[in-house]
């Protein structure tokens, strides 16, 4: 008796050594791997820098076409080319696992949704992937949510029609434009893996198990982890466990080397020290998915470009921060006034790539050199200073192009070169989203 109580504990304890849930207290740092760094399952080393410039700005324009804007904006006619979009659901992974046993995962870390989801067995209509696919049946953790529960209403599911053969499992759809999941609400246990060498584990979290899934997505991709605001996203369902609050460090996008970003939880989240920022998040209960800033102004050098815009709406709450948006897209009356300074005090030799997409562009000669300007973005409450490679990159061995464009098809949006070699935290009990410089590459 007593010596099976003995290994009954022991069990316990080695299940406890193995997943460790974090407290208010912890803390943890997930990898944030590039798609196309070295360390990424999409890493084409045939694909040139430029090449992979290219795509990670179609990636930027097509972006968050499936936020479907409110009066709230004003949206230019989208004159972006769709078909050359390969997916865009944003520019990092994250690996974690879901299920016990923990069958790992390999998912787009997604600042502009929030359903952490990967597509399941049995599939109904599935895209190819080079992965096994989830098997919810060989999860002893895994458990639908009933269609009929408050759970299922509050999580804006619905019980699947009569007939379908779907039983009475709780049925999301997420449509994000151009691809889209449907399939189960479950919670399930899910297993991040830890930089600190320790796995950290969450029983019970909501997944969506994707029985029909389809768009452009990658062969290469089993999911997405939403890490946007609303309800069921992994930030918001980790809660107090993190007490609110996550960061991360991006690499800059030319870093050749092997260095992942990083994505910090909890008390290794906390932004902290001499050079801190932070600017107030602004909340809209209808998009709570998204973090809304406040952009009152550019500065190029020394001349400030107020910010403004061609419809009525309020500046509050004008600018969308995300960490899966390449470039960063500005209302574009906003984007012409700031473009013309720009130009002016750059004045090299313009080019045009129509390829790329970008409208100002510099032709890179040897002979004469281009002066980049420091451009400072005024944030509602913080200054943040960027350096001259959070705004222009070199996109050939000819050209040099602004990293900024006018938001043609979303609203305006604070992308991810200009966040590179930040340490960027979200707060939000505080609502506030705070900016540190920090060497990316060495954290
Ligand atoms: C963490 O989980 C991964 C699977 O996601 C597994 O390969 C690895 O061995 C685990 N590490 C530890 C320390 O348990
Ligand atoms: C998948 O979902 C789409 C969109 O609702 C639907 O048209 C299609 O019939 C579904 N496919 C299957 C095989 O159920
Ligand atoms: C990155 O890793 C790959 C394979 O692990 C290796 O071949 C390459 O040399 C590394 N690059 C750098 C810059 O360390
Ligand atoms: C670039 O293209 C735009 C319109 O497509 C045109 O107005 C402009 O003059 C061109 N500039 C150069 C340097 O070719
Ligand atoms: C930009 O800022 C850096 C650091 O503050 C400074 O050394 C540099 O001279 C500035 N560049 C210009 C063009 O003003
Ligand atoms: C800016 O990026 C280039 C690569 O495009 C790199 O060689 C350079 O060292 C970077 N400069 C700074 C100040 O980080």
């Amino acid at each position: 008796m007593a010596a099976l109580a003995t290994t009954a504990f022991a069990l316990f304890l080695l299940c406890v050594s193995d997943f460790i849930s974090v407290s208010a207290k912890g803390g943890f740092t997930v990898d944030l791997i590039h798609r196309d760094s070295p360390r990424s399952p999409f890493y084409n080393p045939s694909e040139t820098p430029s090449q992979r410039l290219k795509n990670a700005f179609h990636r930027s324009f097509g972006r968050l076409s499936h936020l479907k804007p409110t009066n709230h904006y004003s949206v230019a006619q989208p004159n972006q080319a769709e078909s050359t979009l390969i997916s865009n659901r944003g520019d990092y992974l994250m690996e974690l696992s879901i299920g016990t046993p923990p069958f790992s995962i390999t998912a787009i870390a997604d600042t502009g949704s929030d359903l952490i989801w990967t597509q399941c067995e049995p599939c109904v209509n599935c895209y190819t992937q080079t992965d096994p696919i989830f098997d919810p049946s060989k999860s002893s953790t895994y458990k639908t949510i009933h269609c009929s529960s408050n759970q299922c209403t509050e999580l804006k599911g619905r019980c699947p029609a009569k007939g379908s053969g779907s039983g009475s499992a709780c049925q999301y759809e997420v449509d994000y434009g151009i691809q889209y999941t449907i399939g189960n609400l479950a919670v399930d246990t899910l297993t991040l893996p830890s930089t600190t060498g320790r796995n950290v584990s969450f029983p019970k979290t909501i997944i969506g198990c994707g029985h029909n899934n389809t768009g452009t997505f990658d062969k290469k991709e089993t999911g997405i982890v939403g890490l946007g605001g609303g309800d069921e996203s992994l930030i918001t369902q980790l809660g107090t466990s993190i007490d609110g609050k996550f960061s991360y460090c991006l690499v800059p996008f030319a870093w050749e080397g092997n260095q992942t970003s990083k994505l910090n939880f909890g008390d290794n989240a906390v932004v902290s020290g001499s050079g801190v920022v932070s600017t107030p998040i602004v909340e809209y209960p209808t998009q709570k998915t998204f973090f809304f800033l406040t952009l009152k102004a550019i500065s190029v050098g020394k001349v400030k470009v107020p910010y403004s815009s061609s419809s009525s709406a309020s500046s509050k709450g004008n600018i969308i921060i995300d960490s899966g948006t390449t470039l960063t897209l500005l209302e574009p009356s906003f984007y012409s006034k700031l473009e013309k300074v720009v130009d002016k005090v750059v004045g090299g030799e313009r080019v045009n790539d129509s390829q790329i997409g970008i409208p100002l562009c510099y032709k890179v000669s040897q002979s004469k050199y281009l002066k980049l300007p420091n451009i400072t973005v005024h944030f509602s409450g913080g200054n943040v200073k960027l350096k001259p490679n959070n705004t222009f990159i070199r996109v050939s061995d000819e050209a040099l192009c602004f990293a900024f464009a006018p938001a043609v098809l979303v609203p305006s949006l604070y992308g991810n070169v200009a966040q590179a070699d930040f340490l960027v935290g979200y707060d939000v009990k505080k609502k506030t989203v705070s900016f540190k410089p920090t060497d990316c590459t060495k954290v």
